[in-house]
């Protein structure tokens, strides 16, 4: 049996696990899904969202890309981020980022990755933005993690400047961005940030709605 055959089975016993432990498990969630958070975490097979947090399918809508990064012309990032905001109405938006990510760490060098540099430039443009700070950390192990962190701390300043965010904020939705940081070594996430409609903003990046293009 190969790879993908095993998969497969796999699949099956988990299928018939979740039955056993609740028949009604499927039915449930066949009609509707009602998640109170949108996931933006890495692709990485190690940060897995569900199973981190210990929550069910159902619970946790999800967008995962190389270094979880929010970027304002990716058009599934957008989709996703307009269709929980505005359609699932998610209370939560978490973005996660994890300690020893190997797209961090790959932006940090002078390596040429081909088409990946345009993704990776995006990351360099956060250690252009905290350089002083990086910069003062010798220890190479703590600048990969700090750029880790403040990463992941920029990609919500990010959700902050679109006008999707925006205009639920407007309509007082109580909706919360968060930055978060996973740890591989011993599976812990910790809070690095939260934003909310009250939270301090550049005013060059505030929209007025009353001058309205439609999206
Ligand atoms: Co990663």
């Amino acid at each position: 049996m190969d790879e993908y055959q095993k998969l497969l089975e796999l699949n099956k016993l988990w299928a018939a696990d979740m039955v056993n432990k609740d028949p009604d498990f499927f039915t449930k969630l066949v009609n509707t899904q009602k998640p109170q958070f949108l996931w933006i975490g890495c692709s990485d097979s190690r940060v897995p969202a569900n199973e981190i947090t210990n929550t069910q399918p159902g619970e946790i809508f999800v967008q995962r890309n190389i270094a979880n990064l929010v970027v304002n012309t990716d058009l599934n990032m957008l989709s996703v981020l307009k269709y929980a905001v505005e359609v699932l109405v998610v209370k939560h938006i978490i973005v996660t980022g994890h300690y020893g990510c190997g797209g961090v760490r790959a932006a940090l060098t002078n390596n040429n990755y081909g088409l990946l540099n345009k993704w990776l430039s995006q990351i360099k443009d956060v250690y252009r933005l905290h350089a002083k700070e990086l910069n003062a950390i010798t220890n190479e192990q703590l600048r990969l993690d700090r750029l880790v962190e403040l990463n992941a701390i920029e990609q919500v300043n990010n959700l902050a400047k679109t006008s999707i965010v925006q205009k639920a904020w407007k309509r007082n939705s109580g909706l919360k961005l968060h930055a978060c940081v996973y740890s591989l070594q011993n599976g812990v996430m910790n809070h690095l940030k939260t934003i909310d409609s009250s939270s301090p903003m550049d005013k060059i990046f505030r929209f007025n709605f009353d001058s309205e293009m439609e999206d």
